[in-house]
């Protein structure tokens, strides 16, 4: 095991956001179109999920009722603890879109302080909360406060960001203690720059001058580090080298969501298997069956397409049968393919199998 594994006593232990006790010190994290309700579903009943967030909600969505937003913020009693983020740059609409969080069910509020994407830069929301930090403090400090009055404490508030704007413009650490000071409950840290979007590998050393930041406070609250982190040894690592209390996992999860319980396990010194392959499939026929009961067959044929590549990478040789869930014209041909799949068949492309005997 890494050495540096015991110099972070936050390696296995569940962790603390505000009045909220987690069971573990691991986050799904928000993605936008990749975290539904079934999904946050799917990767709790897997293990190891402290606390799973939405994606970002618009709070002016929320306000008005819109479909979309609505949709986006749906939530049930096992999608506890829940996390719900919300973006934009107003903090009276923020504040009031925190308090209709509240009230639909969120245990946490997160304020997107991250997003790159120019539909929402261009509401002053995101990123862009990187630039103004006397701004951004005083957005946070209002929603803090009325989420703060409205629950007596109870729902703390966080803040999810990446290293600064531009690269090399380190805005992080100044901004994570400063919003620490006006009662921001915890910071997750994205170890990349805006500008990067998702270029590059996450940087560990720029979280690490967050948490460094962090714990020269006199009251300190968690970092969260991010980036990068699709198995339990890259959980480790993100602990070991930055010093972090937790670990945020966003696309790792997405062809193994057991990524969580491999991640706990693997701080307690660990080693899970990896599921079998009837597991697997399992965790598929999971995924597009609470899609069906949570939403309808045209959702969860949408998603499912979208998002069987993704689920294939930990399958094997499985093309011809991503090709029939991605041709599927209805649920029941969904089900077929991953029947027959199980039963042995929609391996290899004939083309592909030629291939490979004439390279053996
Ligand atoms: C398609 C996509 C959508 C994302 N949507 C959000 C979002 O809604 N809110 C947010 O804070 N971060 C969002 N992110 C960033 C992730 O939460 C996470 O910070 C990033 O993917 C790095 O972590 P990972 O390497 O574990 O995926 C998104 C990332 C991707 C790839």
């Amino acid at each position: 095991m890494d050495r540096s594994h015991r110099t972070n006593p936050c390696i296995g232990r569940p962790l603390r956001i505000g009045e909220v006790e987690l069971s573990t010190n691991l986050l799904l994290a928000p993605v936008a179109g990749y975290c539904d309700l079934a999904w946050r579903v799917v990767c709790r009943e897997q293990g190891g999920v402290g606390l799973a967030c939405t994606d970002l909600l618009s709070p002016q969505g929320l306000l008005r009722g819109t479909a979309h937003s609505l949709d986006l913020a749906m939530t049930n009693d096992f999608d506890r603890p829940l996390g719900m983020q919300l973006y934009g740059g107003d903090g009276g609409i923020l504040a009031e879109g925190a308090l209709w969080a509240v009230r639909h069910g969120a245990t946490v509020i997160d304020i997107n302080m991250g997003c790159p994407v120019d539909k929402v830069t261009k509401k002053d929301g995101g990123s862009k909360l990187m630039c103004d930090l006397a701004r951004t403090v005083s957005i946070a400090e209002r929603v803090t406060g009325e989420v703060g009055r409205a629950t007596k404490g109870r729902v703390p508030v966080t803040a999810k960001m990446r290293l600064g704007w531009s690269c090399g413009d380190l805005a992080a650490p100044e901004l994570a203690v400063r919003l620490a000071r006006v009662g921001i409950a915890a910071v997750t840290v994205h170890g990349r720059y805006a500008a990067q979007h998702f270029k590059g590998e996450a940087c560990l050393d720029g979280i690490k001058a967050v948490v460094e930041a962090m714990r020269a406070e006199p009251v300190p609250v968690p970092v969260i580090g991010n980036g990068d982190v699709v198995n339990g040894a890259a959980a480790v690592k993100m602990m070991s080298r930055t010093g972090c209390d937790g670990v945020m996992i966003g696309r790792g999860s997405f062809s193994r969501p057991w990524v969580f319980r491999e991640a706990w396990a693997a701080q307690r010194g660990d080693l899970i298997a990896e599921p079998s392959e009837a597991e697997k499939i399992a965790v598929i026929r999971r995924y597009f069956g609470l899609m069906l009961e949570y939403r309808d067959e045209r959702y969860a044929l949408t998603n499912i397409r979208r998002r069987i590549s993704w689920l294939g990478k930990a399958l094997g040789p499985c093309k011809p049968m991503k090709e029939r869930v991605r041709l599927a014209a209805t649920a029941a041909e969904v089900w077929a393919a991953l029947d027959e799949f199980e039963s042995g068949g929609l391996r290899m492309f004939e083309s592909d199998r030629e291939e490979a005997e004439a390279i053996a």
